[in-house]
């Protein structure tokens, strides 16, 4: 069983022997091994059960690393660091020599991420190499955003889990690939791509539709899946719905009228979109431990950390005319 602890001294320590660790950052938990140990790195994958056509992010502490484990650096770059810092961002870049081609699935591209976490800034700094981590959750599932979602699905496998409290920003980093001609937006996260759009003074395109060979399987379109079938509608639409026998619904501000309170969760009662994303994956989790046959989830403004927020419900649900 894994043991939680909040000394990121011993989390070092584990992550330079080889060992995998549940580290704490703003966005959710990861599950983090030495990037620059391919069979620590293999760990991971077995672990979690994910395909190994999946790449994964790579975190360090500061930019000022960044040249070790990159083959150049876009000016795109610098504009969104500058104006961003450490946080929920993550950039994909040209890949250096020195990180293994386990860690980016063979691709000549590498995904990195400066996170914001006190503690997983303090880790890192303790650190001479990166920690790749994906999510701390099986493959598919729901993200954890606590130490103890991580010892649920993964507490039988690793053997430490740094606890760094809730997640603030409960919703993974979005991503940017600046390796394209134009940079392109493969994943909708913690920063708004209006935001993104704003400092780099252009549209951004959004990959939302996948292949079999996703860039960023992110972008699947069955993952974070709370294993009941849920259904993301406008509100409107779900008022029309009869009501199913066993019920629980998620919304953003107000109760549905025609469904007890009682089977229904409310994610930010004043409208803030921040609050409800960061609510969003706990929320989901305890409805589903109550084994409801079906949840409904209200569709949410197309704006600001809405959007990503529908971007998991999307990927959450099962068609609408279910
Ligand atoms: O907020 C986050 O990003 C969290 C925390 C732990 O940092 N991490 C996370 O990792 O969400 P993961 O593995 O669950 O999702 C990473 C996504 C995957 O969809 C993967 O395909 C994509 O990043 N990705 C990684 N490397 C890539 C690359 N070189 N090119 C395109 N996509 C890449
Ligand atoms: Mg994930």
């Amino acid at each position: 069983m894994a043991q939680i602890i909040t000394q990121s001294s011993r989390a070092a320590q584990a992550l330079a022997e080889g060992k995998l660790v549940g580290i704490p950052t703003e966005t959710v938990y990861g599950l983090g091994a030495n990037a620059l140990l391919p069979e620590a790195v293999a760990e991971i994958f077995a672990v979690k059960h994910r395909p190994a056509f999946d790449p994964l992010i790579i975190h360090l502490a500061r930019a000022k690393s960044l040249s070790d484990y990159t083959s150049s650096i876009p000016q795109d770059f610098y504009r969104l660091h500058e104006h961003f810092g450490a946080g929920p961002l993550t950039y994909i870049l040209p890949k250096g020599p020195r990180i293994p081609n386990i860690v980016t699935a063979g691709h000549d591209t590498v995904a990195i991420r400066f996170p914001r976490h006190p503690l997983a800034q303090e880790l890192l700094q303790q650190l001479d190499f990166p920690v790749a981590a994906p999510s701390a959750n099986l493959f598919g599932k729901v993200s954890p955003v606590t130490a103890r979602h991580v010892e649920e699905q993964l507490g039988e496998s690793i053997s430490l889990i740094l606890d760094g409290g809730p997640c603030s920003v409960g919703m993974e980093s979005t991503i940017i690939d600046l390796t394209t001609a134009l940079p392109e937006v493969l994943r909708m996260g913690g920063i708004p791509l209006e935001e993104l759009e704003e400092v780099l003074g252009r549209e951004l395109p959004y990959q939302q539709q996948s292949s079999s060979k996703p860039r960023a399987p992110g972008m699947l379109s069955a993952h974070y899946s709370p294993g009941i079938p849920l259904i993301h509608q406008k509100r409107k639409d779900l008022e029309l719905r009869t009501v199913p026998e066993n019920l629980r619904v998620l919304v953003w501000q107000d109760y549905l009228a025609q469904v007890p309170e009682s089977q229904q969760r409310i994610l930010s009662p004043q409208g803030n979109l921040a609050e409800a994303a960061a609510q969003l994956f706990t929320a989901l989790r305890e409805l589903a431990q109550e084994h409801p046959s079906v949840i409904w989830a209200e569709h949410f403004p197309e704006k600001g950390l809405g959007r990503a927020i529908n971007d998991r419900l999307r990927r959450a649900s099962v068609p609408a005319d279910f």
